[in-house]
């Protein structure tokens, strides 16, 4: 009886593994770029020669802004429907797994108060901004 209620205990510690392990290697695959912060070597040529959209300095730019004004804030709702997982969205919400976002935008990157951030995101410097914020 006792072990049977130990299995129970380590099921359920598998399977909450398995739920975090697994959301979160789906939302990578779904939503991160992994293009290195400083290129090994610079490409020569023209990126747009190859069909890639063109990147100003910065990461972005007017195309968000752009976006930004014919925006839907109800499609935003359901678009963030898989962060609340880990974050919350009202002002003094709570730190889950991530931090609490709200006006996140002009806000000091890896800075959000009592969160242990990952030295990836801690070593990044000034704000965040629409344009860093943006995919792509
Ligand atoms: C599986 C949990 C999880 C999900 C889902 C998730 N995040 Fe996060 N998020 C985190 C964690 C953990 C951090 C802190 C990362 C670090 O320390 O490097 C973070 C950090 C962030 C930050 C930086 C916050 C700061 O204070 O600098 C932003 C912005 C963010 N997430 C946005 C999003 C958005 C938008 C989504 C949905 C598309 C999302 N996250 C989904 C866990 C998650």
């Amino acid at each position: 009886m006792k072990y049977y209620y130990l299995n129970k205990i380590a099921m359920a510690v598998l399977v909450a593994l398995l739920l975090f392990f697994g959301a979160r290697t789906l939302i990578n695959i779904a939503y991160e770029e992994h293009e290195p912060e400083k290129p090994g070597f610079e490409v020569a040529g023209d990126e747009k020669a190859h069909g890639g959209a063109e990147k100003p300095a910065g990461g972005g730019g007017s195309e968000i802004i752009a976006a930004l004004q014919t925006a839907d804030p109800a499609q935003g709702e359901k678009d963030v429907a898989l962060c609340k997982v880990c974050h919350s969205f009202d002002k003094g919400g709570p730190t889950m797994i991530g931090p609490n976002l709200y006006g996140v935008v002009g806000h000091k990157i890896a800075a959000h108060e009592g969160v242990n951030y990952t030295a990836a995101l801690k070593g990044k410097e000034g704000d965040w901004t629409f344009e860093n914020l943006a995919p792509g």
